[in-house]
């Protein structure tokens, strides 16, 4: 046989992968298919040593142990039938619990039967815009400012048109209101993103008058209502109305994020509608979280986590407002004393990059 013969054999070889063969070393026998080399991951950002992120609870006090208890419990107790799909409602379980800590704490008007589990208020939102278009709106109304990563970018690529009201100290301003027409309203009344106002009760009444007139729902994102500093929080417009109010929570800010665990109180005629997208975007949030957070509501660790966490959050703010009066004290403070972040308008005479640099240099252990 010549030498060619069998180059071409090695070479039609290791074209088909039976045989592997390196530049200077020994052709072998292929154990699998060749794989490249994974591309060399870049190395990770240093963690900030303070992470201003306003948008999620501190991760780093997540109440493992109880939570793990929580988990133990489930899945010690649960039945078989817990392990199967749940309806677009979510879990039984969850829901008496949190109707029971949201009309306790909240002062809702929460029916366990009119609770809708959702992959947090993003999720939640979402599932209610597509309820509003399936029932013919047309107009959403929305804080302007507000947060330009949920509601808004889902509301209009389902085909709503999005109205802007303007919010001052007290909340969103009712006399703009009163000039507009919608089927529904977004709010953030117990503490306005971004502008840290909190919805003054004249105004409350005054939105749900509105509401009233245009046979419109109210959105109420109970933004940050767990975190009032200064007194106790006002409770939840629905509970003022629970005909026309859709309310919405989170455990994003008071446990984490990537829980993705959200909760809808919706009027009963509603309800079906709302779990019925749920079932279609997903079968239903995954059943043993919910389990585990409704165990960890009716053991009242839920409470005992936010008493452990309200006093550290408000010493951390506390602590961002003296260094602001310290180092920049013609920045004025806007908003109340609650929740996760703090807005401060730059006044006209004070330019950013000077706000850069008095921020920037280092602050003292
Ligand atoms: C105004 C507002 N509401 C609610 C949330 C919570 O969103 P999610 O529950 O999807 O994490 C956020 C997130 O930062 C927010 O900015």
């Amino acid at each position: 046989m010549s030498l060619r013969v069998v180059v071409e054999a090695y070479q039609q070889l290791v074209a088909e992968g039976y045989l592997t063969s390196r530049a200077g070393g020994y052709t072998r026998v292929a154990i699998g298919p060749e794989t490249a080399a994974p591309p060399a991951r870049p190395a990770p950002a240093r963690a900030p040593r303070i992470d201003f992120c306003p948008c999620k609870a501190d991760g780093s006090r997540f109440p493992r142990a109880a939570w793990l208890r929580s988990i133990r419990r489930v899945l010690t107790e649960a039945s078989a039938e817990d392990f199967g799909y749940v309806s677009g409602r979510g879990a039984p379980a969850l829901h008496d619990a949190l109707a029971g800590y949201l009309n306790r704490v909240r002062g809702t008007s929460a029916n366990a039967r009119d609770i809708v589990i959702c992959n947090g208020y993003a999720h939640g939102i979402a599932l209610v815009i597509q309820m509003l278009v399936k029932s013919g709106a047309t107009r959403l109304a929305v804080e302007d400012p507000c947060a330009d990563d949920d509601a808004v970018p889902v509301a209009r690529a389902a085909g709503l048109e999005v109205v802007g009201v303007p919010v001052d100290e007290d909340g969103v301003r009712v006399d703009a209101l009163d000039r507009i027409d919608a089927d529904a309203l977004i709010l953030t009344p117990s503490h306005q993103w971004p502008t840290g106002a909190v919805l003054a009760p004249a105004r409350r009444a005054a939105a749900l008058r509105w509401a009233e007139e245009r046979d419109a729902l109210i959105v109420e994102d109970d933004y940050d209502a767990e975190y009032r500093y200064d007194r106790a929080p006002i409770g939840a417009i629905q509970g003022l109305a629970p005909d026309r109010v859709i309310y919405a929570g989170t455990a994003s800010k008071t446990l984490a994020p990537g829980l993705r665990l959200g909760w809808l109180v919706a009027p009963g005629q509603l309800i079906a509608g709302i779990a019925e997208a749920k079932t279609l975007a997903d079968r239903g949030s995954p059943v043993l979280d919910q389990l585990a957070f409704a165990d960890f509501l009716s053991h009242g660790e839920f409470d005992r986590h936010l008493r452990r966490m309200r006093p550290l959050y408000r010493r951390r703010r506390d602590a961002l407002l003296t260094a602001l009066r310290e180092r920049l004290p013609d920045l004025e403070p806007a908003g109340i004393a609650a929740g996760l972040h703090l807005v401060a308008y730059l006044p006209d005479d004070v330019a950013e990059p000077a706000v850069v640099e008095a921020t920037s240099t280092p602050w003292p252990k």
